[in-house]
This record gives C-alpha cells, structure tokens and sequence, in this order.
C-alpha cells in the first residue's frame, strides 16, 4: 500500500501534528523524516495537550508504529526527555523506533548555532538555537556522529571520529568565538551513555519501513518545517538546514517517490513565520495582533511571537506545485471568524512587473509588493460547525477562492485546535 506524505506548505506551525494525529487513527505506522527538535507539533487530545519534538504524532493512537527516520539529527537529551514526558501516559516499548543512521546533535552544535547567530548581528536567521544547522553541516562535511557510532560500543573509532568533528569545532570557538574549547573525552562519555539509553529503540529504519510498505501497511509521513523553509526553494538564507518537501520527506523516510500516493499540504487559512526573512503579506497592525491572540502564534518549541499575515496564494501554488500535492488540509480558519473582511495576496509586484512564483533572491523577495484581493469575513463562530455546509457562505467562499488559487482541493478544514474540530470533505470545489 503507498505511503501518504504530510508535509507543512508555507513556513512551518500549519498544524502538521494535528493532521497526523488525525489520520493516524486509521494508519499502522507514522514516520518523522527531517529536521530535528527545531519542531514543535502540537496534538491537543481528551487527555491533554501534547508538544512533540520529535516523536511523530502517531504516538497517541496504541496501534500506530513511530519511526524517526534517517533524515533527522537527533539531540540524544531531546529525545530522552520528550520520552520521559510520554512515559505513562503512551506505551513506547515495541512501537517507537528510531534509525541507526540518523545524525546525533551533540552540545557543540547548539552552542555553534548560538554563536553564529549572534555573529551574523542583523543578519541573524533568527534559528530555534537547536543546533539544526550546525549538525547538519557536520553531516554534509562527512564529519558527523551517527546514531548508529552511539551504540556500536567501538570506544575507539567513536573517539576518533570525536576528535575529527571537534578539530574545526575548537579552533572556531577559540579564534572566532572567543570561547572556551571542548573536552573530547567528555564528549566521548556522554554520547556512549547516550548509546545505552537508546539503543532499545535503534533499528534499521529504512528497512522496517519498506517491510511495512511491502506487506500493505498504512504509512504516513509527517514531515516537519514547511516548504517555504526549504534549502533549495524556501527563502534562502532564512529557511532551514533540511528539506521539508515531498523530495525530502521521502528521502528522510527511506521511501521512493513511487511508493507515494497521496501528499497532503497543510496550510493555514492565513500565514505565519517565525525568525526573519521575508513575509509580503505580514501584518503588523491590530489585524495581525488578533490573529496573533485568537491563534495563539507563540513557538512551541521557543515561544517567540509568530509573525502574521494574510494568506499568501502565491507561496502556496509554488508549494503545492513543487510538491505534487493531491490535497490540502486547511487549519484554523476559526481564528479568521470575528473579521469584517480577509484579504488574500494574490500575486507579488517586483519593479512594476507582475511575478507568478517567489524570487530567487532574499532581497527581491523583501520588496515584492503584494497585491491583494478582498472578501468579506463571515463574523460567525465556526467552532462548532460539524459539516463544510454548516459554515457560513462567506467562510465556504474563501475556502473555494483558496483552493481555486492554489490549484489543488481542499479536502479537511480545521475549526479548532480538538481533535473532533476537523470537516472532511470528499467532493472538490475547484473553480
Ligand atoms: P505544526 O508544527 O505544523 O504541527 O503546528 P504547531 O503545532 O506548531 O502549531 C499549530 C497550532 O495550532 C497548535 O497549537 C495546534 O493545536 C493548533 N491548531 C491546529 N489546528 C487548528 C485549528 O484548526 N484551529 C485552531 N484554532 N488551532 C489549531
Ligand atoms: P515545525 O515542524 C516554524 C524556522 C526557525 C528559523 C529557521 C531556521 O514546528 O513546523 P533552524 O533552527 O531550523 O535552523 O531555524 O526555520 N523553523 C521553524 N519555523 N516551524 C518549525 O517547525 C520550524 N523549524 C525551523 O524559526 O526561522
Ligand atoms: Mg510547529
């Protein structure tokens, strides 16, 4: 049976974990393929509000399989602690997994992210500090740590490879730092208790998730990030160091692109970001404010106020496109409910010439003027709507000029962080 890709459509917090959550119900096996503890997917439950890093949302349902897949840099005392806020309450023994080859963060990296970041002043990407980045370097460097080097227990070549990683690590500290340097045998200690920790949980990945491919197992991906934060199309500089698109989330996960059979983007009926970079369609007035409140767009993973702004169509039909997507889930249209009207940017205006896709360059991206198309808001509460019917027309009108725009149905909408505020809708209304 193929797999279904979850993946975030504009600049990450669509509410991803919600929609994994959601179709996890009815899938044996959820996988996590890139990114690392930078995510924050939220899963609001009957028993609780629940903040995953990453373990995949699939955690909540007792018969779904967890994987963390290849692609993603682990932070050894993330992931220990995140277990620890799930034990007792989710059973991890037999269903959560995590791949042999994925990258390790190790301290370092969180403080090279710190330090470069205040280095670049003004030009700061504005990072979860997480230490994506820099482990990430390490990996493309073919000088990182591996989960698999953690629990070898080969002392001797974990030492070495230590000492490579640290060799550039230590001079930078010093020289362009100012720091103090690191203990290589302290590091040495710390990844090999790391190693016993989680060896229970280390497996072949790649390969448990082609088994479960094979014998017809539902398996969702649940990507982190969003596209816009991609390496290759996001906003470069300001965008992370993975891929969180179908390209990517396939890599991560271990599965080929024609295994693939459905890719949900997942975009909110209005936009946020957070961290620097560009944003036409931000807003920095009251509008933005209430959106703000009623969304409550505050990081989950640093708490940092979420920039807002209207919903960018042209980001969002680059997105669906570059990633083949087959639907949309649209989230928290509720926050939209008190507004007189809701603009939606419709194109982007660079020196007097209409753009059809976002620019290469950051600086042209920062000067795009958006141009923006109005309708009326539906002052209504949608909260508690149980069918698309039941919404009021105007909010079924911006759903349908949405999906026109963006080219791709709109098949769930969300109304609320719960898990039963969720409409299905099978029947496409594109335009
Ligand atoms: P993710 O990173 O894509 O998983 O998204 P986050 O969890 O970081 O942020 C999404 C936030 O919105 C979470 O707090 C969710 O509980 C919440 N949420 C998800 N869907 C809806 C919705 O339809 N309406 C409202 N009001 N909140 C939602
Ligand atoms: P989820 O999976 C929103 C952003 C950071 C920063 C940039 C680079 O919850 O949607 P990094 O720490 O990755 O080097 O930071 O990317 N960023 C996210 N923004 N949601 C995320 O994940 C993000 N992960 C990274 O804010 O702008
Ligand atoms: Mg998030």
């Amino acid at each position: 049976m193929p797999a279904t890709l979850i993946l975030g459509g504009q600049w990450g917090d669509e509410g991803k974990g919600k929609i994994t959550d959601t179709l996890a119900a009815q899938a044996d096996m959820v996988v996590r393929p890139n990114g690392s503890a930078n995510a924050g997917h939220t899963v609001a439950t009957e028993d609780g509000i629940f903040k995953f890093h990453l373990v995949p949302a699939g955690i909540l349902h007792p018969h779904c399989i967890c994987v963390i897949g290849a692609g993603v840099a682990i932070s050894p005392p993330d992931l220990l602690a995140e277990l620890e806020t799930l034990r007792g309450r989710v059973q991890l023994q037999g269903r959560f997994f995590i791949s042999d080859r994925a990258h390790v963060i190790m301290p370092y990296h969180p403080l090279l992210d710190q330090y470069e970041e205040a280095r670049r002043g003004s030009s700061a990407v504005g990072t979860t500090l997480r230490g994506n980045g820099p482990a990430f370097t390490d990996k493309v460097a073919r000088r990182g740590i591996r989960i698999a080097d953690l629990v070898a227990g080969d002392a001797a070549s974990l030492r070495e490879k230590l000492g490579l990683a640290l060799a550039d690590k230590n001079t930078l500290f010093r020289h362009l730092y100012g720091a103090p340097p690191i203990d290589p045998e302290g590091m040495l200690e710390l990844a090999q208790q790391w190693g016993q920790a989680l060896a229970p949980y280390v497996i072949s990945a790649e390969t448990y998730v082609q088994d479960a491919l094979n014998a017809g197992k539902r398996v969702l991906v649940e990507a982190a990030q969003g596209c816009m934060l991609d390496l290759d199309y996001g906003t470069y500089p300001y965008v992370t160091s993975t891929s969180p698109t179908a390209a990517g989330a396939c890599q991560g996960a271990g599965v080929g692109p024609t295994q693939v059979d459905r890719v949900i983007g997942v975009f909110k009926a209005y936009t946020t970001r957070v961290g620097a970079g560009p944003f036409p369609s931000e807003l920095l007035d009251e509008i933005g404010q209430l959106i703000r409140e009623r969304g409550h767009e505050y990081g989950t993973t640093t708490g940092r106020p979420r920039r807002t702004g209207w919903f960018d169509a042209v980001a969002a039909r680059y997105a669906a496109r570059l990633n083949g997507m087959t639907e949309i889930a649209l989230t928290k249209l509720d926050v939209l409910d008190p507004l007189e009207e809701i603009r939606i940017c419709v194109g982007y205006q660079l020196d007097g010439k209409e753009l059809i896709a976002p620019p290469a360059r950051v600086e042209d991206y920062a000067c795009v003027e958006p141009i923006y198309e109005t309708m009326p808001g539906w002052k209504t509460d949608t909260a508690d709507a149980t069918t698309i019917e039941q919404l009021p027309a105007a909010a079924q009108a911006y759903i349908a000029r949405l999906e026109a725009l963006i080219g791709v149905p709109i098949t769930m909408i969300g109304i609320g962080p719960q898990r039963k505020q969720i409409l299905w809708r099978t029947a496409p209304m594109l335009a």
